[in-house]
């Protein structure tokens, strides 16, 4: 496959030389060394040592469990960073923009706006959709990357695939695809297609399905040069030694991450049809991920009533077509009890 990364990258840092550590530096030949090289207390705790900037034993695992080989790999402090390295590294500040599809996962717009980018908006049509045509006649030359959150937040649904593998051909700067929802979606990873696209991103989290949001570790999957990209401008010790160490036992517990997945979906379930028997939920919109978002006769209202009685959802009104929205996480089974509870007695209190 052909791939030019000048055609995806800000031309200031085509030449960039990263920061090096000394031990990167050095060829290990086996021996145990003695690490006289970074200034660091010697000694022996759990953290005394910088970690592997390049996080080599980690990625050797995640590789095999997501079948793509390691150079095409990156891991992120949460994709939270990756997105805005992405930006930082493909947009020029002041002169080239990203695409969005409001209402979309919020991260994009604040990194762009952190960078100096500037944020083109597509809206998705009314049944929260990829609108194609206006998404292809928006395209111009300042147009570097557009963010793809399938399944999207905080709308909860998948897009169509053709729809995002029509916009790969038909647009020659970089797509991200964020797939930080994919353990709980119908839609399977579009992983497979990294050979195909060369242009294509996809980001996936330990914070959703893996249950380690507090760890911060997102993963992203392109293509090896774009990776190597990443590895030069990112801060040389972006994943800490903490966070390798429990992704390394949580891969180990995958039976368990796929019975919570299994618990979650058949919960979502039961909360969607508990939803839709209530007259203050109009709409209860359909989903891939792990929430519910809900269109009710007063957000507001509701969102207050809901910490009144102890718990916290989320009101994503002010996103573009969400009015009167709240945006619910499925929670233990016993949680979502006591949301249902509450939000009968809500309902049919005067
Ligand atoms: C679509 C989407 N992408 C990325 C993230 C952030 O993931 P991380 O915790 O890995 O930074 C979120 C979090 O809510 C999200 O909804």
């Amino acid at each position: 496959m052909e791939f030019n990364l000048s055609k995806y990258i800000r031309p200031s840092l085509i030449s960039l030389a990263p920061y090096q550590s000394a031990r990167q530096e050095f060829e290990g030949d086996g021996r145990k060394m003695i690490l006289l090289d970074a200034n660091e207390n010697p000694f022996e705790s759990v953290v005394n040592r910088y970690p592997d900037p390049l996080q080599q034993q980690l990625k050797k695992e995640i590789a095999l469990w997501k079948g793509v080989e390691e150079d095409q790999l990156y891991l992120s402090n949460g994709s939270d960073e990756f997105i805005s390295q992405v930006i930082m590294g493909s947009c020029a500040p002041g002169k080239d923009q990203i695409m969005i599809f409001p209402p979309t996962f919020g991260m994009y717009k604040v990194a762009a706006n952190l960078h100096g980018v500037g944020v083109q908006e597509v809206p998705l049509t009314v049944n929260f959709q990829l609108d194609i045509a206006a998404i292809l006649g928006a395209i111009n030359e300042t147009t570097k990357v557009i963010f793809i959150p399938t399944p999207n937040n905080p709308t909860a649904n998948n897009f169509d695939l053709n729809t995002i593998e029509q916009l790969l051909q038909n647009f020659s700067g970089l797509v991200v695809v964020d797939e930080a929802y994919v353990e709980f979606s119908s839609n399977p990873s579009v992983v497979s297609w990294l050979d195909k696209y060369p242009n294509l991103l996809v980001c996936q989290t330990f914070s959703k399905a893996q249950g380690m949001a507090g760890a911060r570790l997102g993963m992203a999957f392109a293509h090896p040069e774009m990776i190597a990209f990443f590895n030069r401008i990112k801060a040389p010790y972006n994943i800490n030694s903490l966070t390798i160490n429990a992704a390394l036992t949580r891969l180990k517990e995958q039976d368990k991450v796929g019975a919570q997945v299994a618990v979650l979906l058949s919960e979502r379930k039961r909360l969607e049809d508990a939803l839709a028997t209530l007259p203050i939920v109009l709409h209860c919109y359909p989903s891939d991920a792990n929430f519910v978002l809900i269109r009710v006769d007063d957000s507001l209202l509701r969102y207050q009533q809901l910490i009144s009685e102890g718990i916290v959802v989320r009101n994503p009104s002010k996103n573009l077509n969400c009015e009167n929205t709240l945006r619910i996480s499925v929670g233990r089974p016993e949680e979502n009890d006591r949301l249902i509870e509450a939000l009968k007695k809500i309902s049919y209190s005067v």
